[in-house]
């Protein structure tokens, strides 16, 4: 209740700034596929998509700024890790219950994951922040998170005798221990037709076409071509 007092005052801009500063020193620390850095992305793009689209902004930004705060993966698999964390923090600022509920929805349902199920809940705000994600998954700055989670998954970058596994269940997908460039097949180049917004979709017209040329180069390297 004390901290709820204390934020009674503040502008949805300094609400907006103390949820920055939140997330920043709960991600010091973090892989680069999932640290500040990719948030910060995620907040700006989801910013961008939403000029094309009729959403409250206030619940935009922070649902994109808390949307990572806690991976499952880094949980035993527990997905409510992440929005409860979100909910304890937005109550502590002093944020009303139905746009708590609301963002924490937004959590639980944007991640490719959760897409592969059916989903529970929709929204034109979850849409946006789920379509900010997605943005960063593919591209240039998508190729580089795919290889990196890679790495650290110790996988190999390519193995022409592991096909890529299509129609994966969910939790086929997060077993999977497939080659990187398999990623591709699976994931990132099914965004662009999962695409929600305008503007979303037009972003992932031009980094779709950049990973298709990317593979071919990787084809045309690997076989010993130019
Ligand atoms: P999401 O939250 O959308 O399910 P993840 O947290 O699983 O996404 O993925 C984070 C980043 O790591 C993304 O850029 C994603 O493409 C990449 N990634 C996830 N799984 C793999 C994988 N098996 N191989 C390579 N990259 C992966
Ligand atoms: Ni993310």
């Amino acid at each position: 209740m004390k901290e709820v007092k204390e934020t009674q005052n503040l502008s949805n801009r300094d609400l907006i700034d103390l949820t920055v500063q939140f997330v920043k020193k709960s991600l010091q620390g973090a892989e680069s596929g999932h640290d500040w850095w990719h948030i910060e992305r995620v907040w700006h793009n989801a910013i961008l998509l939403s000029k094309t689209e009729d959403v409250d902004y206030f619940i935009v930004e922070l649902a994109a700024l808390l949307h990572d705060i806690a991976d499952s993966k880094f949980h035993n698999g527990d997905e409510e890790v992440g929005p409860k964390k979100a909910g304890d923090f937005l109550k502590s600022i002093g944020i009303e219950g139905s746009q708590i509920i609301h963002i924490q929805q937004i959590i639980r349902n944007m991640s490719f994951k959760s897409s592969l199920e059916t989903l529970s809940f929709t929204s034109k705000e979850m849409e946006v922040v789920q379509d900010a994600d997605r943005l960063d998954a593919i591209g240039a700055i998508g190729i580089a998170r795919a290889f990196t989670y890679g790495g650290f998954k110790n996988r190999e970058l390519y193995n022409p005798e592991i096909l890529p596994a299509l129609n994966m269940s969910k939790e086929e997908y997060k077993t999977s221990t497939a080659p990187t460039i398999n990623h591709f097949y699976e994931k990132l180049l099914l965004l662009k037709d999962k695409m929600n917004t305008k503007t979303g979709i037009r972003i992932a017209e031009g980094r779709h076409q950049f990973m298709l040329s990317y593979l071919e180069q990787f084809y045309n390297e690997w076989n010993g071509k130019q």
